[in-house]
């Protein structure tokens, strides 16, 4: 450990040596810049069509590769094998033209929904910018998703396209029928003919490589993504292409993308860290980005980032964790000093992740940063040239507001625990729930946008997490919203009711735990407990599965008959049980 790194870890503060930084941060001045700036200054970040018109992926990709940008390499795709491809924006821009003509030719009109449900691969960038570009609205969808998610997100947006490989395709056939709006399935792959699939290859290959990207009006949607609440079904969130001012705006403020970087964002393109830093807004500021195929491996990991040369990374708390028990000795056995910032996202960073990095990376700590898939972009962040405060989301980004309130709405005194606001109208803050005014509606009161979350902020600014204000589970930096848990497990046979919480776990942030209340004639068991499990495996995803289930006789409700979700997890934690006038008699 070297002096300094002895230095940092007695402190609370980690402080950052201005001169000993390999590049100068992009944003330098931030009190300052909070008073003057204006978001018509972003604006000058991206290109206008004439009339006030913009297209997202025309700034992520096709004003670099017509620029001088053209031969830089926009993506090094890994396979995960170490096999790795090297693709520049002129490829880009041709791949993703070729995707546009392609549905411009299966006549997919503009503001079309177009699903992308791909593993990490090169086809799965170009379909979604592709889509971007001919106007419809992309919306890509995590691999592991299981029928029922699959049906729910494409019911509720009337998908009329999917992208998907000829493995993920067997999924969609169990729920197609159900699916009315769904006109095309490409399939990336050995595509069936005979079944109407279209193939991605040969549609490919006959396709131009020259398509002029839609303009749209700034308003217009880009992409959407679905996202759990407490209850319902997942909701689609809207993005517009305005959002892209933002995006690329964070990127180079926040991330710090400078023209040298290489740019490794590890989540997938499913959710919305993926979307926004690991595709839009590291393209948009012409950075050479790593995409990682395969699964999560410690020391794939770190090999990627030596090979590859990694000198931003962006990862979330619970692979930080994992990698930490996985000890010091891996990292040591590989070249890091290429690295020179990093970030996480998802839910909080333990100050130990912190203070672990700055020992392992040569004295370079995480930085963590706080946003939601509603708001489109970074909104708290600890900025590179700022102290961090390990354990502290940091402060609002310029143009931003951010404020700790009260049940009414005012805000509270430094040091009190609130919900976490925001003053709306942000441009990539969501435009809408997908055809669900009254949900959308839900987020804003007393002139605020609510988080659901509840912070406080300290007497520097710094904002701190506190909790979610609702039921939903954040498990491994994944959301899941409780009522799809509990909606799944009632399909079983064996289950009458079930409520579903978090519940605190050291690695994964939280875990699903489902209390249950078997159908008279089943017993529980060991065995049943893994059918259940398997069960809702298949159905929704791989990881919003109980981990833990408990059976029970009954399950507290109010008089209403909704399920007490705050009294389950109250008893599970040993908290007091807090009113419970509303309960049934
Ligand atoms: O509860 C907060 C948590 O993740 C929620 C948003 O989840 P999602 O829409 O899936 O987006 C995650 C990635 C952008 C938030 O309401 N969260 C996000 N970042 C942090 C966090 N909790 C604590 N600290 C963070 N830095």
């Amino acid at each position: 450990m070297t002096e300094k790194t002895r230095e940092f870890m007695h402190s609370d503060i980690v402080r950052k040596d201005m001169a000993q930084l390999r590049l100068e941060p992009n944003l330098k001045g931030y009190e300052g810049l909070r008073e003057t700036f204006k978001w018509a200054d972003a604006d000058k970040l991206v290109e206008w069509f004439p009339g006030g018109k913009i297209n997202s992926a025309y700034n992520v990709i096709d004003r670099h590769a017509l620029g001088e940008r053209k031969d830089k390499i926009a993506l090094i795709y890994d396979d995960g094998e170490g096999d790795a491809q090297k693709y520049t924006f002129k490829q880009l821009y041709e791949e993703t033209n070729r995707f546009a003509n392609v549905l411009g030719r299966l006549g997919v009109k503009r503001q079309d929904r177009v699903f992308v449900f791909l593993q990490r691969t090169l086809e799965q960038y170009v379909s979604f910018l592709g889509a971007i570009k001919a106007g419809a609205i992309a919306s890509p969808m995590f691999p592991a998703f299981g029928p029922d998610a699959i049906k729910d997100r494409l019911l509720d947006s009337g998908a009329v396209a999917i992208v998907t490989d000829s493995e993920l395709v067997k999924r969609v056939y169990t729920v197609k029928d159900q699916l009315p709006d769904l006109k095309h399935i490409i399939v990336a792959g050995d595509a069936n003919a005979d079944a109407g699939e279209i193939d991605y290859r040969a549609e490919m290959a006959s396709a131009s490589d020259r398509f002029e990207a839609v303009p749209m009006d700034p308003e217009e949607f880009q992409f959407m993504l679905y996202t759990s609440g407490t209850t319902g079904k997942p909701k689609g969130v809207v993005h517009a292409h305005k959002g892209i001012v933002q995006q690329t705006l964070s990127t180079r403020w926040v991330l710090d993308v400078h023209e040298e970087d290489i740019f490794w964002c590890t989540a997938d393109l499913g959710w919305v860290t993926g979307v926004v830093y690991g595709c839009l807004g590291p393209w948009s500021c012409g950075a050479t980005q790593v995409g990682l195929g395969g699964r999560f491996d410690p020391e794939r990991w770190y090999r990627s980032i030596q090979d590859h040369r990694i000198s931003i990374w962006y990862t979330a708390p619970t692979a930080v964790r994992m990698l930490m028990a996985k000890g010091d000795d891996l990292p040591a056995k590989h070249d890091l000093t290429c690295l020179r910032a990093l970030y996480s996202v998802g839910e909080p960073l333990n100050p130990e992740g912190v203070r672990w990095a700055l020992e392992v990376f040569d004295n370079k700590p995480f930085h963590d940063t706080w946003w939601q898939t509603e708001t489109g972009s970074i909104l708290i962040t600890n900025f590179p040239e700022m102290p961090i405060k390990p354990g502290s989301m940091g402060k609002a980004l310029p143009g931003i507001y951010a404020a700790v309130v009260d049940e009414d709405g005012n805000e509270l005194p430094q040091g009190e625990e609130g919900s976490l606001v925001i003053r709306p109208g942000w441009p990539s803050m969501m435009r809408q729930i997908w055809k669900n005014e009254p949900k959308f509606n839900e987020y804003l009161r007393d002139g605020w946008y609510y988080t659901g979350d509840t912070a406080k902020i300290d007497e520097d600014g710094y904002f701190w997490y506190v909790g979610r204000a609702d039921d939903v589970i954040k498990t491994s930096g994944e959301r899941v919203g409780p009522f799809e848990v509990e909606s799944a497990l009632i399909e079983h046979e064996a289950i009458v009711e079930a409520g579903v919480i978090g519940k605190p776990d050291q690695l994964r942030g939280s875990i699903i735990k489902a209390f249950i209340v078997l159908t008279p004639g089943y017993k529980e068991s060991d065995e049943l407990k893994k059918d259940i499990q398997k069960f809702v495996k298949s159905r929704l995803a791989g990881h919003a599965y109980p981990r833990e289930i408990d059976f029970v006789e009954t399950l507290p409700k109010t008089r209403s008959g909704k399920i007490m979700r705050r009294l389950l997890r109250a008893k599970e934690l040993g908290l007091p049980t807090g009113d419970t006038s509303t309960l049934e008699g």
